[in-house]
């Protein structure tokens, strides 16, 4: 297993079931050997695409090539793709072992070569000594790890994962992240995964490709779809966005000036040829401080009322009405002596810190 190969391409691919696209020209480009997640809310699509590659579904539209290959028309067994299912799907009348050696069983392999390999990701796996038992004797976790077995025994090129963690509890959830991830850098194959869990995505992945209603809407690194997002979409079904519609003033050497209430404030823009008169103001609330003064000029100050808050443990959520419009605010907590703020208070960001949505 190498991270030389393993890259899929994807190429204006539809898929419709009857009047609904429910994949609706999607190109993307999986690099090989990295964690790349499909983030997108239910109905999106991201299981239509993943059983696209891996050959449950035939698309309409596009070309899906792996390593520069056409797989789009070849039968699953013959992709190089393993796909591992949120229900796990173990045939509840084979044994671990049994179920493990499944695909090697498909692919005429020899007995004495299937209990080798059966016994080398056992091991791998740590499921040493399970491979007697059934799967209804196994945990959870236990029954996930034989899916993955099952899948990676093949030494498929690409593993694709539908949201395996989603039937575990809170705490062996954030446990099997890591496990996944470690995983994947273990072994060096593309792992190609889907969640509607926005922080799963962020702790996973190297990319992540957010979709919406059949779409692509924005690929990037987690840092750029949380911190750079394209779109009000993509701003708000990633974390908690501030988002202010801005009348848009002039540009200058990659900024965008822009009147915000009474204030005129420089903010960076990426790609200013898409600049219109109007963009949206995204200020994260954990990038906003909230005191009882004004702060130095280099921040933007606003003067605001405080509507309500919550104490959640690590931070205190403020609701702020300035400007004319509600904001939210994330504090960190400063311990059991913290008094939280009521009233007339300041807020105030850095404007380098604050991204224009350029598309409003
Ligand atoms: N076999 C099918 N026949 C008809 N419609 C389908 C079929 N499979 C999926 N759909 C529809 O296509 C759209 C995308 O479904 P898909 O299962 O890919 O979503 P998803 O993003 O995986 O959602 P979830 O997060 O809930 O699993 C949905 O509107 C769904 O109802
Ligand atoms: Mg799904």
């Amino acid at each position: 297993m190498t991270n030389t190969t393993g890259e899929l391409q994807i190429d204006g691919v539809t898929k419709r079931f009857g009047p609904l696209k429910a994949i609706d020209r999607v190109t993307l480009r999986i690099p090989a050997g990295r964690f790349v997640t499909l983030l997108g809310p239910s109905g999106c699509g991201k299981t239509t695409l993943l059983r696209m590659i891996a050959g449950f579904y035939e698309p309409d539209e596009g070309a899906i090539s792996l390593d520069g290959t056409r797989i789009d028309h070849l039968p699953p067994h013959q992709r190089s793709t393993a796909m591992v299912f949120q229900d796990y799907a173990l045939f509840p009348h084979m044994t671990v072992r049994e179920n493990i050696g499944y695909g090697l069983r498909l692919a005429n392999v020899s007995r004495a070569e299937i209990e080798r390999r059966v016994d080398t990701i056992l091991d791998f796996m740590g499921l040493n000594g399970l491979g007697d038992r059934w799967p209804n004797q196994l945990s959870g976790g236990q029954q996930q790890r034989v899916a993955l077995a099952r899948a990676l025994i093949i030494e498929p090129k690409v593993l694709l994962l539908d949201e395996p963690l989603s039937n575990l509890d809170a705490n062996f959830r954030e446990r099997m992240r890591w496990e996944l991830r470690s995983l994947q850098q273990r072994l060096k194959i593309t792992f190609l995964y889907v969640t509607h869990d926005q922080s799963e995505a962020l702790a996973m992945s190297d990319w992540v490709a957010v979709m919406n209603a059949g779409r692509v809407e924005q690929w990037g690194t987690p840092r750029e779809i949380y911190h750079a997002p394209r779109g009000a979409f993509v701003a708000t079904f990633i974390g908690t966005a501030n988002l202010r519609e801005v009348r848009v003033m002039r540009r200058e050497n990659g900024q965008a000036v822009i009147a915000l209430a009474e204030h005129t404030i420089s903010v960076p823009v990426s790609d200013s040829s898409s600049l219109g008169d109007k963009a949206l103001l995204c200020v994260r609330p954990e990038l906003i401080t909230i005191s009882r003064a004004c702060q130095d000029e280099s921040r933007v100050n606003l003067r605001g009322r405080v509507i309500r808050y919550a104490f959640l443990g690590h931070i205190t959520r403020y609701w702020v009405e300035a400007a004319g419009e509600e904001w939210i605010i994330d504090q960190p907590d400063q311990g059991p002596s913290e008094q939280p703020y009521e009233g007339d208070v300041t807020l105030s960001f850095l404007p380098q810190q604050a991204h224009l949505i350029t598309e409003a």
